[in-house]
């Protein structure tokens, strides 16, 4: 990942946040989450069965965002 590069967390309508950019995710322990890919999809509605990831539950969830 380029550094010089700006991160962006975009909010979904009824989604996740999408985290894209350099950005360091660090568990309850303070120990590094590796993130599988540049852009990430960090769930907000609570039904990921991969938190912190959206597993697309949101959709069957019935998550609002508003
Ligand atoms: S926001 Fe997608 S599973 Fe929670």
């Amino acid at each position: 990942m380029n550094a010089d590069q700006p991160t962006t967390i975009t909010a979904y309508p009824n989604g996740p946040l999408i985290v894209r950019g350099p950005v360091e995710l660090l568990d309850e322990s303070g120990e590094p989450i590796v993130q599988p890919r540049r852009a990430v999809a960090i769930c907000r509605c609570g039904a990921s069965a991969i938190k912190p990831w959206c597993d697309g539950s949101h959709k069957l969830s019935g998550f609002a965002s508003e």
